[in-house]
């Protein structure tokens, strides 16, 4: 919610003014009282939403579910209701982008509770060049992303064993997966100093990856992730003992996931009619796939390219513009 609903920027709050967080739709209790306390914390925790919803719709631009949802006011709607893959990688890559976008907050001086990152310089950074730029917090970002994001999972109430306590714990274990991927993804930049260029110097910082790396990782999790159980005993196990125990990196799931076919107001579902399909794939973006076997309309569209481009000396690419028409291909 707080991805679509823009919260003012930092600087538009007034301090000591409370509303803002009363009006914020879609915040948990506990979650009302983290806004109160880190009011300008909130704009990044809605940016950083807004990356992760993105990059999910970016990842399963393909496929039958694509990340939105027949529900207006969140963008996941009551898909989300059923723990499934889909709803796991959400999660994952939700609590990513907010790790993200606080870490880079610090950094960038947004939040006054927070600066540039203090990681130790690596042990293995050569001798002669400096560790010392301002890198991206993402010690801070990790800690404060588990606050507030598993805040809302940490306050429901369950009966252990029950299969709420099991989508609590899907919650949250997903909720890991996706801070660690980013956390994990951090690494060293370095920029050159020195005479001309000659980089004798180096000053290095820790860094976090483009988000469309922790997007891809994600991905990579959500193919493998493990489908779970609740166990009377109030733990999450393997339904099938033979493959590996996941890891705190790891996805879970604990329903299986609806086909995404058909439009289903109940589930939240968007059906793919009307996607945009691929004639000659054989992968889950071919029509065949894509519309669930029930065909599709072609059309003919008008793509306008870049073409007969041509180097001049020096140093610039002239192009024209060519206008192309093409197939292209609808579910049914
Ligand atoms: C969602 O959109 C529908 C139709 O556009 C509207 O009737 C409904 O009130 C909206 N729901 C919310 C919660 O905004
Ligand atoms: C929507 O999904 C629910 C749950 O899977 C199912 O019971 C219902 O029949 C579906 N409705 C339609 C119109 O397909
Ligand atoms: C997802 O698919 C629906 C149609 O099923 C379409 O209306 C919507 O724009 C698509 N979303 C994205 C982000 O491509
Ligand atoms: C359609 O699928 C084929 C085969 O996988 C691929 O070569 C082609 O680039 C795809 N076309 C588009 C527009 O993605």
């Amino acid at each position: 919610s707080l991805a679509m609903n823009p919260v003012q920027r930092p600087e538009m709050f007034i301090i000591g003014a409370q509303p803002v967080c009363s009006q914020l739709p879609g915040l948990s209790p506990g979650q009302r009282k983290l806004c109160q306390l880190y009011q300008e914390h909130m704009a990044y925790i809605g940016e950083g939403a807004k990356t992760g919803i993105k990059e999910c719709q970016y990842q399963f631009r393909q496929r039958r579910w694509n990340c939105s949802t027949v529900d207006n006011t969140s963008v996941f709607g009551r898909v989300m209701q059923i723990g499934s893959r889909e709803t796991a990688f959400a999660y994952a890559v939700s609590a990513a982008g907010v790790v993200h976008a606080v870490s880079r907050a610090c950094r960038e001086g947004e939040l006054s509770t927070c600066g540039c990152s203090r990681a130790a310089r690596p042990r293995d950074l050569p001798r002669d060049w400096l560790w010392g730029g301002c890198g991206d917090n993402v010690d801070y970002g990790y800690r404060f992303a588990k606050e507030f994001v598993d805040a809302r999972e940490r306050e429901k109430s369950f009966a252990k064993g029950s299969e709420a306590q099991g989508r609590v714990l899907m919650n949250l274990q997903n909720n890991e997966a996706g801070r660690r991927a980013v956390y994990k993804m951090a690494d060293v930049a370095c920029k050159c100093h020195g005479v001309s260029g000659s980089c004798s110097l180096k000053t290095c910082w820790l860094q976090l990856a483009e988000f469309r790396k922790v997007g891809d990782q994600l991905k990579e999790k959500y193919d493998s992730a493990a489908a779970m159980r609740i166990s009377r005993r109030g733990k999450l196990e393997l339904v099938n003992s033979r493959f590996n125990q996941p890891t705190p990196e790891d996805l879970v799931y604990v329903d299986p996931s609806p086909d995404y076919c058909l439009r289903n107001e109940t589930t939240g579902s968007l059906g793919t009619q009307g996607r945009l399909c691929n004639k000659t794939s054989e992968g889950m973006d071919g029509c065949e796939l894509l519309c669930c076997g029930r065909g599709y309309d072609r059309f003919q569209s008008v793509q306008v390219e870049r073409c007969h481009c041509r180097f001049h000396w020096c140093c610039f690419v002239r192009c024209r513009k060519c206008a192309q028409v093409v197939d292209q291909h609808v579910c049914k």
